[in-house]
């Protein structure tokens, strides 16, 4: 047993426990990225960094051992702004949206996208209920809204915007009027229309969103690899199906992770704004697997290799892998796989340990 100090709270460490962990066993939270629980460190983030008072150095805790009279101070202002810095350079290349641009701009912060994956599914109770639960006004919005959506759906520059107007405006005419009005009436229904719009206020705006630049053209037709339909367009919809033949369009902007992306939750907790310029501007490229559903997107990486080390202990499938060196180094299938042929039974427990939406689920 040692003893350590962090934040002037003595701790009783065990000998080769990390700062990390003798931290968090004494409930000081130090936040982290590349670091999960019984997989090798690697310490890439610098997210974790910590003092240690005694020689006025930094270290990352993840990796650094507590060491008996060690002094550290994990909560300090000097800590916070190296991990806020740890947190800007990260972002500075990493050319990802948390939200898709439809959500972002709606008034009401509808998730467009996530509708659109409902309807093209096929599963109308939950589009329905959806439209239900976000709809908190006498009516949807879209009635007086010009669509600010369409504006800005990126699949214009392919051929046409979603409908998403009609299609909202269509899911909407199905919610039961009745249970919605009576909702309404309950949290105030002597409410004008224009009191309720004020307060709608989009809550995605308060949030951290990382935003993606320009995308030229190949890395636009990468994106087209997420809509799914043949092309058919339609623009005024009177049924579920024409709604979901519609959707099929949809390039699902969005990330995949963004309610639980670490990378987007450390950006809020350090109040970083995403960089303006990106460092890096590696281009943008989404690999699907065919076979897993498996979906890899390299500009939302950060290079954790969490991913890397959760597979070293299986030989029977080819892994993840870095290739390349400094900063053009990337997360790859090996050179002599293909990418529908890695991680037949490893897939999930990858996307599982993803820090960030690089990782995912295709359908
Ligand atoms: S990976 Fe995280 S930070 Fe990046 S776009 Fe997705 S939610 Fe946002
Ligand atoms: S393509 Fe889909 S997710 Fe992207 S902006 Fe248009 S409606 Fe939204
Ligand atoms: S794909 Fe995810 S887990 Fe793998 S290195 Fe990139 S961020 Fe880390
Ligand atoms: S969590 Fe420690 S370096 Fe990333």
């Amino acid at each position: 047993m040692i003893r350590i100090r962090i934040d002037n709270i003595d701790i009783e460490a065990d000998e080769g426990q990390t700062i990390l962990d003798a931290a968090s066993g004494a409930g000081i939270h130090i936040p982290t990225l590349c670091h999960k629980d019984g997989i090798e460190h690697y310490s890439s983030c610098m997210v974790c960094m910590v003092k240690d008072n005694n020689t006025n150095g930094y270290k990352p805790s993840c990796s650094a051992l507590a060491q008996d009279g060690m002094d550290i101070d994990a909560s300090g202002e000097d800590v916070k702004a190296i991990r806020k810095q740890a947190v800007e350079m990260l972002l500075s290349e990493h050319r990802a949206e948390c939200e898709a641009p439809c959500r972002v701009v709606c008034p009401a912060g509808y998730n467009i996208p996530l509708m659109n994956r409902l309807l093209m599914s096929g599963e109308t109770e939950k589009a329905i209920e959806l439209a239900r639960t976000e709809v908190t006004t006498p009516a949807i919005l879209c009635i007086d809204c010009p669509g600010y959506c369409e504006n800005a759906c990126r699949r214009k520059k392919a051929d046409l915007p979603i409908s998403i107007r009609n299609i909202q405006l269509f899911v909407s005419q199905s919610i039961n009027k009745h249970k919605l009005h009576k909702e309404v009436e309950n949290q105030g229904g002597n409410e004008s229309v224009e009191q309720k719009k004020i307060k709608n206020i989009n809550p995605l705006r308060k949030r951290f969103s990382s935003r993606i630049g320009k995308l030229d053209d190949k890395e636009f037709k990468e994106w087209l690899k997420e809509s799914t339909g043949n092309g058919t367009r339609i623009r005024e919809i009177p049924d579920f199906r024409s709604a979901g033949t519609e959707a099929e369009n949809c390039m699902h902007c969005d990330c995949r992770s963004s309610d639980d992306c670490i990378l987007r939750k450390t950006a809020e907790e350090f109040s970083v704004k995403d960089p303006s310029g990106k460092l890096v501007y590696a281009p943008i490229e989404k690999k699907i697997n065919k076979n897993t559903g498996l979906i890899f997107e390299n500009a939302k990486c950060i290079k954790c290799g969490l991913c890397v080390r959760v597979c070293e202990d299986n030989k029977d499938e080819p892994p993840l892998c870095f290739i390349h060196r400094g900063f053009v180094s990337i997360i790859s299938e090996p050179l002599t796989e293909e990418f529908d042929d890695i991680l037949k039974t490893k897939t999930d427990i990858c996307i599982k340990v993803c820090p960030t939406g690089a990782l995912g689920k295709f359908k």
